[in-house]
C-alpha cells in the first residue's frame, strides 16, 4: 500500500501548514491531502476545521474572515512553539510547492451547512488553473457528492474520490454518477467483502486516518491502495519509505 500524508506530515508539524507539507515532501512521501474552503472573500484557504478557534490563536468561522484576517493568525503556536509565526496558507500557495517538488494533492472540498458548492468548486478550479500543476498530480476528493458533481463541471480532467464514513450500500451507483476514480473511506469500517466488490468495480481504494500499520494489517490484501496518514514515519524505517511491514 501506499501512503498519503494526511493533512501533511501533521504529526510532526501543524496541519495543513506549509511546513506540514514540505516535511511530507522531505520524508518521501509521494502525495498529501489537504481541506479548503473558502475565506469570506472567496479566497480557497487550506484548513480543516469550519472555525479557526482549534488550529489559530483567532476565534470563528473561516468563512466569516477574509483572507487578509486570516493570513494575521498565527496557524502554527497551538502545535509548538517551534511554529510560531507559521500562517494558515491559501491553495495557490501549495499549489505551487506541489507542482516545483512534482508532489500529488488529494484536494478535500470541505463543504460546511450553508456553503456555496457552486462558488467553492469555480474558485477551486480558477485557482488550479492558473497555477502550474499538472492535473494528473491531483484528485479530490469530498463527503458531498453533490460537490463531486459540480468541480466535474469545473475541472473535468480532475480525478474525482468519493469520502465515505462506511461504504453504502448504493455505493456504484454513485461512483458512477461522479465517474470516480476512487473510493476514500474510514480503514475502521470497512470490510473485506466492500474492498472486494470497490476493487473488482475498477476503483482505487484509499483509508483513512489510520496512524498505526497494525491497524492496517489485513487491508493490503483485501486490495486497498493507499492509507492517508499522519504517521508515515511508523510505516517506514527511512526516507526512503521501506515498508516496516508487509503493507
Ligand atoms: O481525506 C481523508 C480525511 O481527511 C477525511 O476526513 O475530517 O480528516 O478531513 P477529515
Ligand atoms: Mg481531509
Amino acid at each position: 500500500m501506499k501512503l498519503t500524508a494526511h493533512r501533511g506530515l501533521s504529526s510532526l508539524a501543524p496541519e495543513n501548514t506549509l511546513s506540514a507539507f514540505k516535511k511530507a515532501i522531505q520524508f518521501g512521501c509521494d502525495s498529501i491531502e489537504l481541506d479548503v474552503q473558502l475565506s469570506a472573500d472567496h479566497i480557497p484557504v487550506v484548513f480543516h476545521d469550519q472555525t479557526v478557534n482549534r488550529c489559530t490563536n483567532g476565534q470563528g468561522k473561516v468563512s466569516d474572515l477574509t483572507w487578509h484576517e486570516l493570513r494575521l493568525l498565527d496557524a502554527g503556536l497551538w502545535f509548538s512553539d517551534e511554529f510560531e509565526g507559521e500562517y494558515i496558507p491559501s491553495l495557490a500557495e501549495v499549489l505551487s510547492l506541489a507542482a516545483s517538488k512534482k508532489i500529488n494533492i488529494n484536494i478535500e472540498l470541505k463543504t460546511f451547512p450553508g456553503c456555496d458548492i457552486d462558488l467553492l468548486c469555480e474558485k477551486v478550479a480558477l485557482v488550479i488553473m492558473e497555477s502550474e500543476i499538472d492535473d494528473e498530480q491531483l484528485l479530490f476528493s469530498s463527503f458531498s457528492t453533490d460537490a463531486l458533481l459540480c468541480i466535474a463541471q469545473y475541472a473535468p480532467t480532475i480525478r474525482r474520490g468519493q469520502l465515505w464514513q462506511t461504504i453504502p450500500y448504493d455505493f456504484l451507483n454513485i461512483l458512477q454518477q461522479i465517474d470516480a476514480y476512487s473510493v476514500h473511506c474510514d480503514y475502521r469500517f470497512l470490510t473485506e467483502q466492500q474492498a472486494v466488490k470497490v476493487k473488482s468495480a475498477g476503483f482505487q481504494l484509499h483509508c483513512y486516518t489510520a496512524n498505526f500499520p497494525e491497524l492496517v494489517k489485513e487491508h493490503g490484501n483485501w486490495g486497498v491502495d493507499r492509507i492517508i496518514t499522519d504517521t508515515p514515519q511508523n510505516f517506514v524505517k527511512s526516507k526512503a519509505l521501506e515498508p516496516v511491514l508487509d503493507i
